[in-house]
């Protein structure tokens, strides 16, 4: 039998053709760095996301994020609603603009920010709400365009985990990103199209100086450099045809240990900002190499979703729709009882399975000290009760078959339903 990875991790959006495609950037590096304008993958981007607006191209969503928080031109002590369960890049973003964090529980159903907790938490001072759509779940939209209105609050939507994704809201069809002040998205390595590093932010205002605001902290990045470009390449051909199918041989582990201990693959975080500092010194344009990486993800990007559906319904229907009928999701999150948590990671690791730990930690990585934000026990109880081994992530990405995924499914069922 062959062990092949099946994970949410680990270049999970990678097939062979973007493995050979990185393969074939990494052999002609520097005649492609010198000459690749990469521009194509912008029209596609635009058709997905949005064709109004202002969209910039940056090294990462956090930069992204920080730009259009920055763009705003708040008073520096100025409040901004965000949730738990979620990632520190996100506070690190809003702390990076001058601004200060809150951070709100979320919903047990959707993983989303708890209006009933955001509303406590308002203050004069609250100029904005993070939106996030964790693992691509979209709340009752209407409810927090309400919110918003009923206490003047500007909408930015984080769109790292959901993308190309529609809503009805009264009665019309919209575009999620497109609702509020502006959006960002992520091409980190894990999110719904990669490129191992990038992002983008979208500028829905059109107020001018706004837009000259956020132009010229754009204009301002430097492109990014050279080191980095090379590791998100080598990243996409490590993991496509070394780690992911030697994984469980062995091998592809050592590999994916030396190429991070050799600086082949970078990190998601720097030490940095696992001690709670937003890290400005990172933050750039984004790369017209990866770019071609990227502009082969956007065409897969229908494919994509229509597969994350298939896959998504398929645990749905054999586990008993987890997901409330979401199915354009980055990963399938499934509550479970704590108990049973090891015996379901292990039953998975058996059959070649790593399934997803988002989120493990009120904010990941876990090993970040929360003292910085003021965070104490007991703040967010929804968010506290969750990260203890109550909710694991299924794979819905490319790599993962519909036979898998009802495998997988089959597995897990008995866990559950044994008492
Ligand atoms: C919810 C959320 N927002 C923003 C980001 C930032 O994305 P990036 O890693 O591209 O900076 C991430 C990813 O880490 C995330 O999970």
């Amino acid at each position: 039998m062959i062990k092949q990875l099946v994970a949410c991790e680990i270049g999970p959006n990678y097939q062979v053709d973007d493995g050979f495609l990185a393969l074939k950037l990494l052999v002609f590096y520097p005649f492609i760095r010198f000459f690749a304008k990469g521009e194509s993958y912008k029209q596609l981007f635009t058709q997905l996301v949005s064709d109004n607006g202002y969209i910039g191209y940056v090294d990462s969503g956090r930069t992204g994020l920080t730009l259009l928080l920055k763009s705003l031109q708040l008073e520096s002590d100025c409040e901004v609603l965000i949730q738990g369960f979620s990632c520190i890049v996100v506070p690190n973003s809003v702390r990076n603009a001058n601004l200060i964090p809150v951070i709100c529980d979320v919903n047990e159903d959707d993983y989303n920010i708890a209006l009933v907790d955001a509303e406590k938490k308002i203050t004069p001072k609250t100029r904005v709400l993070i939106v996030q759509y964790p693992f691509g779940m979209v709340p009752n939209v209407d409810k927090i365009l309400v919110f918003c209105k009923k206490y003047n609050l500007i909408l930015i939507e984080d769109c790292a985990h959901v993308f190309n994704q529609n809503v009805l809201i009264d009665g019309e069809t919209k575009k999620i990103g497109m609702l509020g002040y502006g959006s960002i998205y992520s091409f980190g390595r894990d999110k719904v199209v990669s490129s191992t590093l990038g992002g983008a932010f979208l500028l829905n205002s059109t107020d001018p100086d706004t837009l000259t605001a956020i132009k010229n902290e754009y204009e301002k990045l430097p492109i990014m450099n050279l080191f980095k470009e090379l590791q998100g390449l080598w990243y996409c051909v490590l993991t496509v045809f070394i780690i992911r199918p030697f994984y469980f041989y062995g091998f592809g582990k050592l590999v994916l240990v030396l190429a991070r201990k050799l600086h082949m693959i970078g990190e998601i975080y720097t030490n940095k900002e696992k001690q709670g500092f937003a890290d400005l010194g990172n933050q750039s344009k984004y790369s017209p190499v990866l770019a071609i990486l990227l502009n082969n993800q956007l065409k897969k990007a229908d494919k994509t979703k229509e597969h994350r559906q298939k896959i998504s319904r398929i645990y749905n229907s054999i586990l008993g729709n987890q997901t409330q009928d979401q199915d354009n999701l980055i990963r399938y999150p499934i509550r479970v009882p704590s108990e049973k948590y090891y015996q379901i990671k292990s039953t998975l690791k058996k059959n070649h399975v790593l399934m997803g730990t988002w989120y493990n930690s009120v904010f990941i990585p876990s090993e970040t000290d929360l003292v910085y934000l003021n965070y104490h026990h007991g703040q967010l109880p929804v968010c506290e009760k969750l990260i203890k081994n109550q909710l694991i992530n299924l794979p819905t990405n490319l790599n993962i078959t519909t036979s898998k995924a009802g495998e997988i499914a089959q597995l897990i069922k008995p866990i559950l339903t044994l008492t």
